[in-house]
């Protein structure tokens, strides 16, 4: 019942920092304005920055340099998609966005993304063939996120030609599978890329055990 300046206030006198999963990411946004700790954004419909700093790191673990290599994801412009462009960009990490035309980042979002990054290599196209040639990786996501459960029928239809099965794996013979979770095993994805030699669904699950950590440790280090 309080006012989110009035919650962050007292909040932020009784612990070091804060994570908070929300559905609106100006609530975080408002958390952090108002609170003297830092504030972690653990989801918002706006961005999954903790999941795409674990995915990176666990890509980086697999694959040593990442600098010059190409991330394909494959689905909507949503949250992951957003924090995914983000880190490629800030690691020189090429990436391109396989998305129907009515569901790709606007064009005033694309140039925000390169304000904020200069290096970024960012390709938009309505091809997932194209977008996962030469991909060190293959990435994707829900077609329908947390508060578009809605759409979900709508969706289904719209990226039926989205899903990551193992014909568009085949254009990225050595490429990796990887997915935030939860799945929704049949659309987005087949059963056999998600359970296949290539997925490494499980390696970034549990790299947000130590990525997390080291995300604490960098803030709380800071003083
Ligand atoms: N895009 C998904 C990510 C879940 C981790 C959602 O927002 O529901």
């Amino acid at each position: 019942r309080e006012s989110i300046p009035d919650f962050a206030r007292v909040l932020s006198q009784y612990v070091d920092g804060i994570v908070i999963r929300a559905n609106r990411h100006q609530t975080v946004v408002d958390l952090a304005q108002h609170s003297t700790c830092p504030v972690i954004n653990g989801l918002t419909d706006f961005a999954h920055p903790c999941q795409a700093l674990a995915d990176l790191y666990t890509l980086r673990e697999l694959v040593g340099k990442l600098h010059g290599l190409t991330l394909a994801y494959i689905g909507d412009s949503n949250n992951m998609a957003r924090s995914l462009v983000e880190g490629c960009g800030r690691l020189g990490m090429k990436i391109n966005l396989a998305t129907p035309k009515a569901y790709q980042f606007s064009k005033s979002e694309i140039d925000r993304f390169h304000q904020d990054i200069p290096q970024l290599q960012l390709k938009v196209t309505d091809d997932p063939s194209a977008a996962v040639r030469n991909a060190v990786a293959v990435y994707t996501d829900v077609w329908a996120s947390m508060g578009q459960e809605s759409e979900a029928a709508i969706r289904r239809c719209d990226f039926v030609n989205y899903q990551v099965n193992s014909q568009i794996m085949a254009q990225a013979p050595n490429g990796y599978f990887m997915h935030c979770l939860p799945a929704h095993r049949g659309e987005e994805v087949t059963d056999e890329v998600i359970d296949g030699p290539n997925s490494i669904v499980v390696q970034q699950a549990g790299n947000r055990l130590h990525v997390q950590k080291g995300i604490l440790a960098w803030l709380l280090s800071r003083g």
